[in-house]
């Protein structure tokens, strides 16, 4: 049994899964940290080195290894599912769980934060327009979650309750 957190940057993946991991002992996968662990540098350079294109391979690859994990959780990068064949790579491994999270809070959540497909300075028009192009391929989880009105601990509750764990 493994559950995948996807989603936006700026959703909670990476804060919940934690938690999730913890309260299911279950193991946390983040696959942006086993790209930069396995290859030693980090995704900001990735991308201002090699490319997006090149990141997306390496990506993929995160992806592929993951499929004989086992209780675990996954969080994978928000733009994952939107390339090659990823979401289906990821539906084989285990139980697709969409952070649904409002725009509002997703900017909260990143403001301060670096991200390569952003920089530093969020450009709020960028971004939604972003979400807006993604939001019908994160729709195809398995699970969504609202995290609108919900806390770290409540959207970690409402998803071992949906799952049944
Ligand atoms: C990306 C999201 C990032 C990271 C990379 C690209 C995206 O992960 O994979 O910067 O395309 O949305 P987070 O969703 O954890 O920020």
């Amino acid at each position: 049994m493994n559950i995948i957190l996807i989603g936006f940057m700026g959703s909670g993946k990476t804060t919940i899964g934690k938690v999730l991991a913890q309260k299911l002992d279950f193991t946390f996968i983040d696959t942006d940290e086993v790209i930069e662990k396995q290859l030693n540098i980090s995704i900001k350079d990735i991308f201002s080195c090699f490319g997006e294109t090149h990141f997306r391979e390496l990506e993929k690859q995160a992806i592929m290894q993951l499929v004989n994990v086992n209780d675990s959780v996954i969080a994978v990068g928000g733009g994952a599912v939107m390339y090659h064949n990823n979401l289906d790579t990821l539906k084989k491994i285990g139980t697709t769980v969409l952070l649904d999270t409002p725009f509002h809070k997703i900017i909260a959540n990143l403001k301060g934060k670096f991200r390569p497909l952003v920089g530093n300075a969020i450009n709020e028009n960028v971004l939604s327009e972003l979400l807006e192009y993604r939001y019908s391929t994160y729709k195809k989880a398995d699970v969504i979650i609202s995290t609108e009105e919900l806390d770290i601990q409540q959207t970690v509750d409402v998803i071992a309750k949906r799952l049944s764990l």
